[in-house]
C-alpha cells in the first residue's frame, strides 16, 4: 500500500530562522514561504534528492501544530508523509484493521493540492501518519 516517502514535516517556532538554518549552514535548496491559512500553517520546502522536508510554522489561531509546540518549543518531527496509488482504498483497509483516521474520515485536499489523510499517531506507534494519493 504505502509508495514512496513524499515528506517529512517538522514543526518550527520561527520559520525564518529554521530556512536560515537550512539554506545557509546545511546548504539546502529552500523555497519562499507558502501561507495556508486553510491548513493554519507557513510551510517552506526543503528540496532533497529523494524526497522534501517542509518546515512548518503555525499561522493565524487554532493552528493545528500549536499544541505540538508547546510541548515541543524548539520544535521537532511532525509527521511522515507515504504516497499511495488509491486513499480510498487505504483509508478502507486501514479502518478495517483497526486505525482511526483523523477528522470525519473523509481524504481532504492538502498542501499541495492533492487529497491527503491523517492516521491518529497512537495506532502508528507514535508517529502522526499522513497519506497522499499522488
Ligand atoms: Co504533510
Amino acid at each position: 500500500m504505502l509508495q514512496r516517502l513524499n515528506h517529512v514535516a517538522l514543526a518550527v517556532p520561527d520559520l525564518e530562522a529554521a530556512a536560515s538554518t537550512y539554506r545557509a549552514m546545511l546548504g539546502a535548496s529552500v523555497s519562499a514561504p507558502q501561507p495556508l491559512p486553510e491548513h493554519g500553517v507557513t510551510v517552506v520546502f526543503v528540496a532533497l534528492e529523494n524526497t522534501k522536508i517542509e518546515l512548518l510554522e503555525p499561522l493565524g489561531e487554532n493552528s493545528p501544530i500549536a499544541a505540538f509546540l508547546a510541548k515541543n518549543p524548539k520544535g521537532g518531527m511532525h509527521h511522515l508523509c507515504y504516497e499511495v496509488v488509491d486513499i480510498v482504498a487505504a483509508r478502507d483497509h486501514l479502518v478495517a484493521s483497526g486505525a482511526r483516521v483523523l477528522g470525519d474520515g473523509e481524504p481532504k485536499i492538502g498542501a499541495h493540492g492533492k487529497p491527503v489523510l491523517f492516521l491518529h499517531p497512537g495506532d502508528v506507534h507514535g508517529t502522526l501518519t499522513e497519506l497522499e494519493q499522488v
